[in-house]
Parts: C-alpha cells; structure tokens; sequence
C-alpha cells in the first residue's frame, strides 16, 4: 500500500521547526495497517495552493491509496489545510473529523478548535490530522478501524465477502 504524508506548517518548511509529526504517522501506521506500506513525504507551508498542489501529485500522479496531512487544521490565519482539502476532494467524508473532535474532546478540551476533514478523491482516501504529535497518535487510535474499511473499499474488494475457503 502507497501512502503520502504531508506536513503542512510554515515553520516546518522553513526549517524553524523539525517535522516530528510525519515520522510519527509513519509508525503509527506501520502499527494500525501492517508493516507493508511505501511512504511518500512531503513538507508544505500553510498555502492553500501549495497543499492542494501537493494532494493532487499525491492523488493523481503517485496513486497514492492513502493520503494523510498533519497541521493547518486550527483557527489562526495561516491555517487552510481543510479549505486546500475540500479543493481537492470528490467525496467529502465529514465523519471523520466529527469523531476525532468528539473522542478527542474527552482527553482534550481544546480538541473542537480542529476543522479536520477527511474524504476521496478517485481511489485515494485523504484525511486531515492535527498538528501536535501527540495529537496524531489520539486521532490515529480513532480512526484506525474505518481507514483499514475504508481502503477496502476504494480497492474494491466486498468487506462483507465471507473469508476465502482454506
Ligand atoms: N486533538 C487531539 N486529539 N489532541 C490535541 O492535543 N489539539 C487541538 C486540536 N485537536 C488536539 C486535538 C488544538 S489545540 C488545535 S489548535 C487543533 O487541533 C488544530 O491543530 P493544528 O492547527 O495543529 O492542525
């Protein structure tokens, strides 16, 4: 499975800061989907043009199944992951973003200034995380049954389809 993980942040991108939350969704989905899994990276600023230009080559032109942002999702200015996203996207799944706000919400009371989304462009599914890298692993730990059903999904394969005969 190909996966693209990009880091949205300003500072990141212009070396202020060290990208610890790509690292981190790297194992965590080593963890949630297996060990067989390519990454691609990618370190944007918080440019809606940029992001969407990003998700695209992701989507269009690496066939990326799996796309996942961290950062960008909050309330200052620069913040436009979610607006670079819905550019991109061809079916939104709001789902997503309500449960990480709502589960998150019991541990962090901060979690509700999140406007994460999530949702498919072709057979890609792309999905917004927060920035923090703490935040990352609360989501994740979320969202861990739905991506593995979701990417059932957009391979094709009938999740509902009994186990093969051995
Ligand atoms: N969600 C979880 N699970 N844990 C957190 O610590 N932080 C919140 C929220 N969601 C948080 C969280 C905070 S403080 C902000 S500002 C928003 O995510 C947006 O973060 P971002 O702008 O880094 O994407």
């Amino acid at each position: 499975m190909k996966i693209g993980r990009l880091t949205v942040s300003d500072r990141a991108s212009a070396g202020i800061y060290t990208d610890l939350s790509g690292p981190e969704i790297e194992r965590l989905l080593r963890a949630t989907l297996g060990p067989d899994l390519e990454f691609l990276a990618a370190l944007v600023p918080d440019e809606v043009d940029r992001i969407a230009d990003q998700l695209r080559a992701f989507t269009d032109r690496d066939a990326c199944d799996l796309v996942v942002t961290t950062g960008g999702t909050g309330i200052s200015a620069r913040d436009v992951t979610p607006e670079a996203t819905r550019a991109v996207l061809e079916k939104e799944l709001p789902g997503f973003g309500e449960i990480m706000r709502m589960q998150s919400f019991a541990k962090v009371r901060t979690a509700i200034l999140s406007r994460a989304t999530a949702g498919t462009r072709g057979h890609t599914l792309i999905v917004n995380l927060p920035g923090k890298p703490s935040a990352v692993a609360e989501c994740l730990e979320i969202l861990g049954p739905a991506l593995r059903e979701g990417l059932a999904h957009l391979r094709g394969a009938d999740p509902h389809a009994p186990p093969p005969a051995r």
